[in-house]
């Protein structure tokens, strides 16, 4: 399948096309979410808590990102990669923000990056896009902020808060942002920013009228156990799945039925002689 390029999304949007996103971090599963031909990858700040078990996304490192990043484009060649920027790595100043975005460019090959605000971002986003660098906002629920925000709470569920976030969803497009994720907004204020916006706007827990979803892969496919969003729908239960693997590998370990004799590297014939003659010398006497 040919790469796509952010304008594909555009015109994908202007058909009414569906787009369909994952977030990533690793090798393998970037190899399984490209052969399954997902649209796009995150490779999200989520990263903190489905891969390194931390409680939030606050601890997680730009280093962590880049290296993160770097596995997920290995086994995604042919698919468009966003970097999600982790906190401190775009709040401190313009400068910062632009440096940073650059390093997912350049160290990780990374197609455009994201970061979480509205308007109080809107100089880093213009700051990012002016150093010719694709950038996708991230408004509604922000975990980053989420003490702020009291917690992982739904946003825009009163007329205010429904203000609130369109004039941030204006504020990321009017600063040259060309993609814009919603997260955890009632479907109606989705389905308006969807229509009122020129670029393509995606959903995580948004609901169905936007231009596209976008699901954690570990939520997904029921690898982290540690809570459930509502916005979740699991489609496997790989946890599940290892688990009995796993147990099944102990008990046949534990019984010596593992390994078989299938799974062991017999010598070449003819050497069994010379080999009796090894034993006879390294035998202690
Ligand atoms: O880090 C991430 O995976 C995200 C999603 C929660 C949207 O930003």
């Amino acid at each position: 399948m040919k790469k796509k390029a952010v304008f594909d999304f555009y015109e994908m949007k202007r058909r009414g096309e569906i787009i369909t996103w994952l977030t990533c971090y690793d090798y393998p599963t970037a190899r399984f979410e490209e052969t399954a031909g997902v649209d796009m990858i995150l490779v999200g700040d989520s990263l903190g808590m489905c891969v390194y078990g931390y409680a939030s996304t606050v601890p997680v490192t730009m280093e962590q990102c880049i290296y993160h990043c770097q596995a997920v484009r290995a086994g995604a060649p042919n698919t468009f990669v966003i970097g999600d920027m982790p906190f401190m790595s775009y709040q401190k100043s313009d400068e910062d923000a632009v440096f940073n975005a650059g390093r997912f460019l350049k160290e990780a090959q990374m197609d455009a990056i994201k970061l979480e605000g509205g308007k109080r971002v809107a100089s880093r986003i213009r700051a990012i896009v002016d150093a010719g660098i694709v950038v996708c906002g991230h408004i509604g629920l922000t975990p980053q902020s989420s003490g702020q925000l009291g917690g992982h709470k739904a946003q825009g569920r009163t007329a205010e808060s429904a203000r609130a976030v369109i004039e941030d969803a204006l504020a990321v497009e009017g600063a040259g942002a060309q993609m814009l994720l919603l997260e955890a907004v009632p479907p109606e204020v989705a389905a308006f920013i969807t229509k009122r916006l020129r670029i393509p706007v995606l959903s995580i827990g948004a609901g169905p009228q936007c231009d596209g979803q976008l699901l954690i892969v570990s939520d997904m496919i029921g690898q982290f156990q540690a809570f459930t969003p509502k916005f979740v729908k699991k489609y496997a239960n790989v946890a599940e799945v290892i688990t009995e693997a796993i147990k099944e590998y102990v008990k046949e370990v534990r019984s010596r039925s593992f390994p078989a004799d299938e799974h062991c590297y017999h010598m070449v014939k003819g050497e069994e002689e010379g080999f009796q003659q090894v034993i006879k010398e390294y035998t202690r006497k």
